[in-house]
Formats: structure tokens, sequence, C-alpha cells
């Protein structure tokens, strides 16, 4: 008999039974013949439902090899980080931001850099064609670019800050992973959005930066359940304090106004944690890669905080 040749019927959460056991407990090794056994181990159908024929080779650990990147904000901060590590583990790619950031800048070898601002969808657009007619394909998309408001009272907040924190942070985001998509569409892929710990909880005086980054989440959240059956992932990461040149010079200005000194709001920050010290861009671009590669493979819809601990 041939293997294949079993009918196979949904089981409910017991996945796929032969046909002619249609009890759910038909679903255990004792009731089965070994030949059933064998089918529901080895058939085509069998294995894609059990997830087992998704990944081509086993998980390569932590290399991306031949994979090409697109990683918009990328030439400071986490987002030059992100693009770098990407690049050790052996990625080809683009950095997508604005040109100012990109004249002091020079990206990994054999990457390219794209002038754009994510507020433009037709940049957007124009960034992931350049990447795919350059490398021929796309792989890998970090929505990292974002920015970060002046704190203001809620009773205080000034909308037009609030709309500028948004077209960057929510509708530049949404804005990559609508571009990437027929790009990553024939062959799948990850999408790696940098959510925040203010995906999930709030501080003070940071209503437009908190609501942004909670929508950075539900965006994720939405596109991995339409983008799943194509085999395209897309999680967030959600960094707390990092110690960037953006976060020491938004520090050293509210020092300047009567704030906490640098060092005061850096450590202050550490004691929160469990771990009792800040993460590093090292620790943000380690855990991009993670979701980049095979070896989170089962991972969607996610956003893994990166936050040392906090309570
Ligand atoms: N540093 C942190 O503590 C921290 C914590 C959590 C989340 N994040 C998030 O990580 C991301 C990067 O933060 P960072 O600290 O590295 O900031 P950063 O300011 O150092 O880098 C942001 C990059 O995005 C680019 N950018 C901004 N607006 C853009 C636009 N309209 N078009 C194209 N590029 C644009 C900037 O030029 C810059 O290169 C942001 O989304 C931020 O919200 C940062």
């Amino acid at each position: 008999m041939a293997l294949t040749a079993i009918p196979w019927q949904a089981a409910g959460a017991g996945g796929l039974v032969p046909k002619r056991r249609s009890s759910r407990a038909a679903g255990f090794a004792g009731t089965l013949s070994r030949l059933d056994l064998l089918a529901i181990l080895t058939s085509a159908a069998a294995r894609d439902v059990r997830g087992e024929t998704t990944l081509a080779s086993k998980p390569s650990f932590g290399r991306i090899d031949g994979k090409v990147a697109l990683v918009t904000g990328g030439a400071n901060g986490l987002g030059r980080a992100i693009s770098t590590r990407l690049a050790e583990a052996g990625s080809l790619g683009l950095i997508v931001d604005r040109p100012a950031a990109l004249a002091v800048f020079a990206p990994p070898a054999d990457w390219l850099t794209f002038a754009a601002d994510v507020r433009r969808e037709a940049d957007v657009h124009a960034a992931i064609a350049r990447a795919v007619a350059h490398f021929g394909t796309l792989d890998i998309v970090v929505a990292n670019a974002g920015v970060v408001p002046v704190w203001e009272e809620t009773s205080a907040v000034d909308l037009a800050e609030w709309d500028e924190t948004f077209a960057v942070n929510v509708r530049g985001v949404m804005a990559t992973i609508k571009h990437a998509v027929p790009a990553l569409k024939g062959h799948g892929g990850s999408i790696i959005a940098l959510g925040s710990l203010n995906s999930w909880r709030a501080h003070p005086q940071q209503s437009a930066y908190t609501a942004s980054k909670h929508a950075v989440l539900g965006i994720v959240r939405a596109a991995a359940l339409d983008l799943g059956r194509f085999n395209i992932r897309v999680n967030a990461v959600g960094p707390g304090p990092v110690a960037t040149d953006a976060l020491l010079e938004r520090m050293s200005r509210r020092a300047s106004l009567g704030g906490p000194t640098v060092s005061e709001a850096l450590r202050g920050h550490a004691e929160q944690t469990a771990l009792r010290r800040m993460v590093t861009v090292d620790e943000v671009a380690n855990t991009v890669l993670f979701l980049a590669g095979d070896l989170s493979s089962a991972l969607t819809g996610l956003l893994i905080p990166i936050d040392a601990g906090l309570p």
C-alpha cells in the first residue's frame, strides 16, 4: 500500500488521522497499525501540518548567509548595530535613512544605502524596489526608523508633534511592511519592527511615543495573521532604554533643563532592572538576528521584550 494513499481527515486539535479511524482516540499510537503510524510520520501532508516541511534544512545557528536585508533608520544607534550584526551573520542588504544621516555613515561591506524618508510611501516603495533590483531578492526587513518626541503632560500635548511621531513610528512602519510584502511573498521572509517597552507599558509625559509604540505592536499582530500563509513572519522587539547617542542627547537636554544628570538618569534606568544594568545595542541586534533567522521559525505576531528584566 502506498503510504500517501491514506485519505486524511481533520481531527480537531489532534491534527490529521487516517480517515478510517475517525475518533480522536485513534490518534494514539496504541490503536494504530504500524503502517498507519508510518504514514502519519512520513506523508508530506502530515509533515506539512506538523510544520516539518517549513524549514528546508536544519537551522544554521545564528547564520543568515546569502539572505538580503533592508533596515530603515540604519545609519545610527540601534539600526546601525542591527545592520552590522546582520552583515556579520552573512547577509547583504540595504540601509534606508535620511540624507543627512547617510552623509556621515559608512555601511557594512557590500551593503547599499538609500536616502529615503519613511513618512513618504513613494520613498519606501522605491527603497524596497532598489534592494530587489540590486540583490535580486529580499528576505529580512527591519522597520527600525523611529523618533522620540519631547516629554509633554497630557494636557499640553502638541498635536503637530503627535502627528510627526505617528508619521514616522506608525505610518513609516506600516508603509515598510506593506511594500515589503510583494518582495517577500514568493519565498517567505522575516519582518521585525522596533517596538519598545512602551509597546506594553506607559510612562508619564510620553503619550505620543507610548501610543505610537503600542500601535507598532498592533500592526505586528495583525500583519502576522495576514502574512503567515505566505511564510512571512512578523515580530517586534521591545527594548528598554538603550544608551544610544539619541538617548544620551535626550538625557543631556533634560539635565540642562534641571532634570537628573546623565549619569543619574542612566543609573536610575539600570537600578530598575533585575540585571541591574541597561541593555546594550548589541543585545538588541542579537535578538533581531534571532528573529531574522531560522532559529525563530515558529515565532510570529510576537514582541520580545529586551529590558534586562523590568518588573
Ligand atoms: N534607544 C532606545 O533606548 C530605544 C528603546 C526602545 C526602542 N527604541 C526604538 O528603536 C529605534 C531606533 O532608535 P535609536 O535609539 O537607535 O534612535 P536613533 O535616533 O539613534 O536612530 C534612528 C534612525 O532613524 C532615522 N530616521 C528618523 N526618522 C526617519 C525618517 N522619517 N525616515 C528615515 N529614517 C528616519 C534617523 O535618521 C536615525 O538614523 C526607534 O524606533 C526607537 O523608537 C529605542
